[in-house]
Parts: structure tokens; C-alpha cells; sequence
């Protein structure tokens, strides 16, 4: 019964309002002598005058009762062309039910993700308190125990007073990478794209890094010896992004161990690879890694990296150039974060 177009339904009572005709005929025949043809015409007219009217009647309900469904769905941004003439001839009912079933799945998952997403914001507000927090605590307790007499002490004044410059530089770092990251959710980012070598710049930053590295006896080198590499795209924001996967690899890898970079060049791709051996990253937490202030054991590293933001940076930059980030770990064995670069040209500077 479920999938009869109202059209059927329609016949259907149509003959049956004929087929009672015809009964009252056969029952009015035993008083009054009724002619033969009668009995022909009169159940057609009956039927077919029936079938007029309530196709009519019943088009006229069900357009109105439907169009107000469509209608509230259409306010849900859903519009479905089709609708505007409803047809008895077909399954209008089922038809209605199925689309405001999708419609109603639709809005759910929608729902859903903006609840996710309010979940997640407030993650975000409570992170970002609790990183703003732990440097400015820290500053404001060396500037109070100068006050109190610390700062009369040779023994201790310099040491605070770094210690504070040293706290302040840690809120900096997380005030610009928010601002990045504030920035970079507004709106695009603006790329200036150019033509350099990648060996060369991943030298530079070994440079700049290789006191961090010294300190931790970690080796910063090259998979293999590699010939100038040129590849196309914004040179200090590619900086940004090596010098953050580097430095991880240094926060975050075993002491003693090494940090290896490495290049494969397929067609028009330059993909590079940072790898180190140290203790990984659990298989849980991969998913959520390049999210704003994800951190593996939280308390563990919270002292040993930046703002937690590096990885949300990083792969806005590399989005930003159309390539992908990803990230491969294995624990005890040691973790690989690859992006995709596109090929460039030599001496285009
Ligand atoms: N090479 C790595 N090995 C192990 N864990 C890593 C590595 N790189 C990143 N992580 C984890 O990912 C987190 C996020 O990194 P990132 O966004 O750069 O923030 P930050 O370095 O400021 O902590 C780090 O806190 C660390 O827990
Ligand atoms: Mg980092």
C-alpha cells in the first residue's frame, strides 16, 4: 500500500464509486424498468465525474500540504526545482519522504559539526589561557622576588632578570604565531612565490639551529649528498615550516640521535621528508597533530618547544601553495613529516 501514487488511489475509489452505481441500478431495476445502456453509462459518468472532482480536490491538498513542507525545507537552503509541479502521477508521498529524510540527515551532520566545532574553540580559549598563563606567572614571580630583594642579590638579579627576558620571548613567540594563525583563518594567504634551492636553505637553517642541536647531541644532516634542488614557492614561509619540523625534530627526538633530511624529485614535485629516530608519536594522536595547540603528553614537552601552534602553521603554509603535510610515526622507531613542493627553475630567483 505504501508506494500507491495518489493517481492509483484515485482510480482505484473511482471504481468503486462505479461499481456502486451499478449496484444502486441493479437494486433500483426491481422497481422501475431500467434500459440496458444505462448500465454502461451511467457507472462510467459516475466514475469518471468522481475521478474529476477528486483529482482536483486531492491535487489541490496535496500540492498546498507538500509546498509548505518544501517550503520550510527550502529555508534550510535546500531547493529541489522539481517540486514547483507536483505530479499525481507520480509518488509525491514517497517522494517528500525521502527528501525531507536527507534533508533532515543533512542538517543533523551540520549540527554535529558545529557542535564539534564549538567543542573544539573552547579547547582552543583554554589552551591558549593556560599557555599565555604558565610565562607570565613565571615572570611575574621573578619580578616580585627582585622586588622583595632579589634585585640588591649579584648573586641572583641577572639570573632572574634573564629568566623573565626568557619568559617574555616565550609569550612573543606564541603572540606571533597567534596572530599568524588569526590572520590566516581571516583570510587567503598572500604568497610570494619565487625560484630557490632547497639544499641551501635547509644548510641556512642547520646553521641557525645547530647550537639548539649541540645542546641536545643531536646530528642535523642529509640523507645523502644532494645537488642544488630548485623548487617554486614562498621562501619564508617554507623557511618557517622547516625551521619548525627541524626544531621539533630536535625538541622532541631522543638525545644523541639524529635528524635527517631528505628530497625526492617525481615529476613536477619536490617532497620533502624530516625524519628522526626518536621516541614517536602514538598512532592515537597522528590524526590531531596539526591541529592549533595539539601536544603529545602535554605536560612532557610543554617547556621543550614553542606555542604548540608550529604544526596548525605549517600546514596552513603548505595548503596555502596547494601541496599536503603529512605525518608518519612509529614508536621507539621515530617520526617522518613529508610536504610536497612544486619544481622551479634555476638561477629565477
Ligand atoms: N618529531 C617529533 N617527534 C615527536 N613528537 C613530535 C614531533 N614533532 C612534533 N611532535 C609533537 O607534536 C606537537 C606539536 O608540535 P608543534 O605544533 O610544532 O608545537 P610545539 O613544537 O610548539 O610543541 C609537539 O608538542 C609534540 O608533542
Ligand atoms: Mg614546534
Amino acid at each position: 500500500m505504501k508506494n500507491l501514487r495518489p493517481v492509483q488511489v484515485l482510480l482505484i475509489g473511482s471504481l468503486i464509486v462505479s461499481f456502486l452505481s451499478l449496484l444502486l441500478l441493479i437494486v433500483l431495476n426491481q422497481s422501475v424498468a431500467i434500459p440496458i445502456l444505462y448500465y454502461l453509462v451511467f457507472p462510467l459518468g459516475i466514475g469518471g465525474l468522481t475521478y474529476l472532482v477528486f483529482f482536483v480536490l486531492l491535487r489541490r491538498f496535496i500540492t498546498q500540504k507538500l509546498k509548505i513542507l518544501y517550503r520550510s525545507i527550502r529555508k534550510g537552503k535546500i531547493v529541489n526545482q522539481q517540486n514547483e509541479n507536483l505530479s499525481l502521477f507520480d509518488d509525491v508521498i514517497e517522494r517528500a519522504e525521502v527528501e525531507t529524510k536527507k534533508w533532515t540527515e543533512e542538517r543533523t551532520q551540520e549540527i554535529n559539526k558545529l557542535k564539534e566545532q564549538e567543542e573544539f574553540r573552547r579547547e582552543f580559549l583554554g589552551n591558549l589561557a593556560h599557555e599565555l598563563k604558565t610565562p607570565v606567572f613565571s615572570i611575574q614571580g621573578y619580578i616580585l622576588t627582585l622586588l622583595e630583594g632579589g634585585l640588591e642579590d649579584e648573586n641572583v638579579n641577572r639570573q632572574f632578570l634573564e629568566r623573565a627576558s626568557k619568559a617574555t620571548d616565550r609569550m612573543t613567540t606564541i603572540l606571533e604565531d597567534l596572530d599568524k594563525i588569526a590572520k590566516m583563518e581571516v583570510g587567503a594567504i598572500e604568497l610570494e612565490y619565487q625560484h630557490f634551492d632547497i639544499v641551501e636553505l635547509v644548510e641556512d637553517i642547520f646553521d641557525e639551529l645547530e647550537r639548539r642541536a649541540k645542546k641536545r647531541d643531536i646530528k642535523l644532516k642529509f640523507a645523502k649528498d644532494f645537488d642544488p634542488i630548485f623548487v617554486y614557492a614562498d621562501k619564508g614561509k617554507i623557511t618557517q615550516v622547516l625551521t619548525n619540523l627541524i626544531g621539533n625534530s630536535i625538541s622532541y627526538g631522543s638525545e644523541g640521535g639524529e635528524s635527517n633530511i631528505r628530497f625526492y624529485i617525481l615529476n613536477n614535485i619536490i617532497t620533502v621528508e624530516v625524519s628522526d629516530n626518536g621516541p614517536g608519536i602514538p598512532e592515537d594522536d597522528l590524526p590531531r597533530l596539526f591541529e592549533r595547540f595539539y601536544r603529545v603528553e602535554k605536560s612532557r614537552n610543554r617547556n621543550a618547544g614553542g606555542s604548540g601552534l608550529g604544526l596548525a602553521i605549517a600546514r596552513h603554509f603548505i595548503e596555502a601553495h596547494g601541496q599536503t603535510i603529512s605525518v608518519r610515526s612509529t614508536l621507539g622507531v621515530g617520526s617522518t613529516f613529508t610536504f610536497g613542493l612544486d619544481r622551479g627553475k634555476r638561477n629565477l630567483a
